[in-house]
């Protein structure tokens, strides 16, 4: 069903994301965790790529430090042709606010706002009115099938529709990298087929690019690229030829 094919190598600034020799470690002394050893990777834009392998891998350090979210031990990172290692703190979080939509392992939405709202923040806090925010946020709703939610809070909605909520709240300001934490890992199997095929539809754009980190095999043949991950490395990237992937 996939091929492992040989990389061609690609010139840095196509690459919606380059890591090299990338490193993390966490706490000092006896308490010391290296979560990542030396991470090289390259990802093309225009593809969906899913990031996999044991708990305790290092996937959620790698995708954060990507995200801009977390500062790297030692290596350098580029997304989207910016040097994210070279940005100051402020210069940073401007450019995560206009370029990255990133959606939570526990979804991370605001328990006293409704679905609506909490979609509508990402644009409050780039500055756009409140009106406008939340009329935006309601037809982003309606694509991803809770239309008739919007106005109920995280509380009272179920998992999947949490994660589809924090899913329209990660693209409602069109990020160019798509980053995703688990998005299946609380549904069943016919709505983590949903939505993926969601993220896929909405987000895989020949100028954009999604990183999914699951654990869900069932879900593996929507990536175009699947990268193995172990112990701080990543051990092998399977690519799969478009004809494998069910057409999408
Ligand atoms: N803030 C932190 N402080 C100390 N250690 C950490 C911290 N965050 C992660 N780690 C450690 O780094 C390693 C990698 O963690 P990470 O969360 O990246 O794994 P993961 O592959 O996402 O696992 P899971 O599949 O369980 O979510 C683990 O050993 C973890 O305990
Ligand atoms: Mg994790």
């Amino acid at each position: 069903m996939t091929a492992i094919t040989a990389e061609r190598p690609t010139p840095t600034a196509t690459l919606a994301v380059a890591c090299r020799r990338v490193t993390k470690e966490f706490g000092t002394g006896d308490a010391r965790v290296q979560a990542l050893r030396g991470v090289d990777l390259a990802l093309p834009p225009g593809e969906m790529t899913l990031l996999v392998g044991p708990s305790g891998c290092g996937k959620t350090t790698l995708i954060s430090i990507v995200a801009g979210l977390l500062d790297t031990s030692a290596g350098e990172v580029e997304v989207l042709g910016t040097n994210l290692t070279r940005l100051s703190n402020g210069q940073k979080v401007d450019f995560r606010r206009r370029n990255i939509g990133f959606v939570f392992q526990q979804y991370n939405l605001l328990p006293a706002l409704t679905a609506a709202e909490n979609v509508a923040v990402p644009l409050l806090i780039a500055g756009q009115p409140r009106r406008a925010a939340v009329a935006e946020a309601h037809a982003l709703l309606h694509q991803v099938g809770l239309k008739e939610r919007a106005n109920a809070l995280p509380s009272e909605l179920s998992g999947g529709q949490q994660q589809r909520v924090a899913i329209a709240r990660a693209l409602i300001h069109r990020p160019r990298l798509l980053v995703c934490d688990e998005p299946t890992a609380a549904l069943d199997a016919q709505m983590g087929q949903n939505v993926m095929e969601l993220i896929r539809g909405v987000a895989v754009q020949p100028d954009r690019a999604v990183i999914v980190v699951t654990h869900d095999s069932r879900v593996y043949h929507f990536g175009d690229r699947i990268v193995r991950m172990s112990d701080g490395r990543i051990e092998q990237v399977e690519q799969h030829r478009p004809e494998a992937r069910g057409g999408k």
